[in-house]
C-alpha cells in the first residue's frame, strides 16, 4: 500500500490479451501504485484487453487504423484522446505498433513499455522465441522509456528469468510474464513518486530505496 495524494493518470495502449493491463489495474485498485487507469486504447477491435477494461468500468476505446491514412494520423487521434483524459503517463502493454515521432515528442519521457527480454538483447517480435533459439541461459523482461527506436529507450528496470532445458516458448513466456507484471507496477510507482531521472541512457532512481534494491527483489524472487 502506498500513501495517498493525487493519483497519476495512466493511459494504457494494448493490442491483445491484456495481462499486463490487468496487473496495472489490480495494482491501482489495491493501492500498490498511486495511479489510476484513465483510459485504455487499442488498435485491435476485439482485443481481449478492451473487454477486460470495460468489465472493470474503465473507458476502453478502439481506434481503427484503417480509418487513418498514416501511422502519424492514427497517433494524432490517440494523443488527442490521451490529452482529453489528462493522461500523465502512457503505458504500452502489448501494444504492437511503432509510435510516430509526433507521439514521442508529445509524451517525451512519459511513455513506458514492457518487453519480454533483457534489452538490448532480443528486441522486436517474439523475444522469448529468439532467446530460446539463440540458446541463451537467461533472459527476462525490461521496462523502459520509449524513444523513437524499436525497444531502444532508457531502461528503468529488468528482471532475470532463467531458460530451462525443458522450456517451450509457451512455458518460458508464462514465467517471464509474472515478472513483467511485477516490474511494470514497480516502475509506474517509481514514476508516480517522481523518483526516476533520465540522465543520458541511464535511468537513476532517487530516494531511500535504490533501483538496485528493487532489482534484487526481482532477482531474489526467482533465485531465493
Ligand atoms: C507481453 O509479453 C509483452 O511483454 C509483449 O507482449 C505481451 C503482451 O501480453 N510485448 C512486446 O513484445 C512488445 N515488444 P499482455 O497483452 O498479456 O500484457
Amino acid at each position: 500500500m502506498v500513501s495517498g495524494g493525487k493519483k497519476l493518470q495512466l493511459g494504457v495502449l494494448v493490442s491483445g490479451r491484456g495481462s499486463n493491463l490487468k496487473a496495472i489495474i489490480d495494482a491501482s485498485e489495491t493501492g500498490t501504485i498511486n495511479a489510476v487507469v484513465a483510459i485504455v486504447i487499442s488498435d485491435v477491435a476485439d482485443a481481449r484487453a478492451l473487454e477486460l477494461a470495460r468489465r472493470q468500468g474503465i473507458e476502453a476505446v478502439f481506434v481503427d487504423p484503417r480509418l487513418h491514412a498514416t501511422g502519424a494520423e492514427f497517433d494524432a487521434t490517440v494523443v488527442d484522446l490521451l490529452r482529453k483524459r489528462e493522461v500523465e503517463l502512457v503505458c504500452l502493454a502489448g501494444f504492437m505498433r511503432l509510435l510516430s515521432p509526433h507521439f514521442i515528442r508529445e509524451y517525451r519521457n512519459r511513455i513506458m513499455n514492457v518487453h519480454p527480454a533483457l534489452l538490448p538483447a532480443f528486441a522486436g517480435l517474439h523475444a522469448q522465441r529468439q532467446a530460446i533459439r539463440y540458446g541463451a541461459k537467461v533472459s527476462g523482461c525490461t521496462v523502459h522509456f520509449v524513444d523513437e527506436g524499436v525497444d531502444t529507450g532508457p531502461i528503468i528496470m529488468q528482471a532475470v528469468v532463467p531458460v530451462l532445458d525443458e522450456d517451450s516458448e509457451e512455458t518460458f513466456s508464462a514465467r517471464i510474464l509474472t515478472y513483467e507484471h511485477r516490474i511494470y507496477a514497480r516502475a509506474i510507482q517509481l514514476f508516480a513518486e517522481g523518483r526516476l531521472e533520465i540522465r543520458g541512457r541511464r535511468v537513476l532512481c532517487h530516494g531511500t530505496d535504490t533501483l538496485q534494491q528493487y532489482e534484487k527483489q526481482a532477482w531474489g524472487a526467482i533465485n531465493p
